[in-house]
């Protein structure tokens, strides 16, 4: 008889973003003439930039030779790309990680899935509300959901975050061991400052709870008290993990890299309360089910940090950000109460006369041809708001604006 994880027919149907993919196209078959303008899964829409390219030319070409051809690699990432990592995203900006409490792979969204593999099933999970899917998804297919009581797992606590505490969570009261955090945050695009991470770190180590700190937005950050790493903050080597993704930095949505920080000095306990490494073993989870990502892609992720990398990610990345602006202040005056877009390439809006998510989606779907992601999707405090990303073209973008201004809020 084949058993399947049990879990996994918990969860509800569709995952969030193939909903929505599922909606869109079924009213474009519909309405052939319609012409959408995509804006729900943050997906980037500027092409790789010529140094990453350059880089994986010549990173195919090597395959060409016995003497540069490169099969299997470490499974931790190759050392050129840690190096890169450990300098320009930690040295730089005075924190010291080790290039062995770096581990390269194939983006944010498996790592942010696949770490609770080393964490025991009856840890108890804390997610910001709304909350990026995945880590709800992935810890009920673990076992550490519960049940599914309106729209909330029962051993999982939600810490909302609205407009009524400034999209700040409060401090967990259920003794979490496990807690996300997202800043810059997916969907609300709001961030947290250097003070208020710090409260999380505290309240960490205090409780000897694990933040799965998720930066994948680090590159939007524009104010000076938001912090690029969670390891700015003192002592956060002791109960954080963090991802990153090239992703939304340098439009790796196709690639596939990004990479994980598992600090050494980070223990978790064993049934009998014995100290282990989650760096050990992360290592050992990787090594047993993963062979690494590709070369050329990783060459392309160290091309990043030349100086012609950087330049060209920056440009990028302040595209989207003048999407931003366009989107924050252009729904504004459309009337409509919009939070985020300044360290984040999100927006989201609090939807007009308290139509629902859902509601909201159809509407701008139908009388504006404009697709969004559904507040409620991230979540039950998301109920009420509507996502929209600034990664789309920006000829798009300002037309979406048009669009919606027609519909007088
Ligand atoms: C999003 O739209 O929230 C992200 O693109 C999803 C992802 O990064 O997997």
């Amino acid at each position: 008889m084949i058993k399947v994880n049990d879990n996994f027919c918990k969860l509800p149907a569709g995952y969030l973003f193939s909903e929505v993919a599922r909606r869109i196209d079924a009213y474009r078959k519909s309405h052939p003439e319609a012409e959408i303008i995509r804006m729900g899964i943050g997906d980037v829409t500027c092409p790789i930039c010529q140094a990453a390219v350059d880089a994986m030319h010549r990173a195919a070409d090597d395959q060409l030779s016995v003497f540069t051809f490169h099969g299997y690699g470490p499974e931790q990432g190759y050392s050129f790309l840690r190096e890169k990592i450990a300098e320009y995203d930690y040295k730089r900006r005075g924190i010291s990680i080790g290039i062995d409490e770096i581990f390269i792979s194939d983006g944010a969204k498996s790592d942010t899935g696949n770490i609770g593999d080393i964490l025991s099933s009856d840890c108890k999970v804390a997610v910001t509300d709304p909350v990026y899917p995945v880590y709800v998804d992935t810890n009920v297919m673990s076992g550490r959901g519960g049940e599914l009581i309106d729209d909330r797992w029962s051993r999982i606590e939600y810490l909302p975050c609205t407009a009524e505490n400034d999209f700040i969570p409060a401090l967990p009261v259920g003794n979490p061991d496990i807690i996300y955090l997202c800043y810059p945050n997916n969907p609300t695009g709001t961030t947290l400052t250097r003070d208020q991470l710090s409260e999380w770190v505290e309240y960490a180590i205090a409780h000897k709870a694990l933040i799965m700190f998720d930066s994948a937005y680090e590159a939007y950050i524009t104010s000076p008290d938001v912090p690029h790493s969670i390891y700015e903050i003192p002592g956060a080597e002791k109960v954080a993990i963090e991802f990153r993704s090239y992703s939304k930095t340098a439009g790796f949505t196709g690639l596939r890299c990004g990479y994980t920080v598992v600090p050494k000095a980070l223990k978790g306990y064993d049934s009998t309360g014995a100290e282990v490494s989650l760096n050990a073993l992360w290592n050992r989870r990787q090594c047993t089910k993963f062979n690494g990502a590709s070369y050329i892609v990783q060459r392309a992720a160290e091309a990043l940090y030349t100086p012609k990398g950087m330049k060209q990610v920056r440009e990028t990345i302040d595209y989207y950000m003048r999407n931003a602006k366009v989107l924050r202040e252009g729904l504004a005056e459309a009337g409509l109460q919009v939070f985020g877009g300044i360290d984040a390439p999100y927006i989201w809006i609090k939807t007009p006369g308290g139509m629902s998510s859902w509601d909201f989606f159809d509407l701008l779907l139908s009388k504006c041809n404009v697709a969004g992601t559904p507040g409620s999707g991230f979540g039950p405090s998301g109920e009420g708001y509507f996502r929209l990303t600034a990664f789309g073209r920006y000829e798009n973008t300002v037309e979406a604006v048009e669009r919606l201004k027609k519909l007088e809020f």
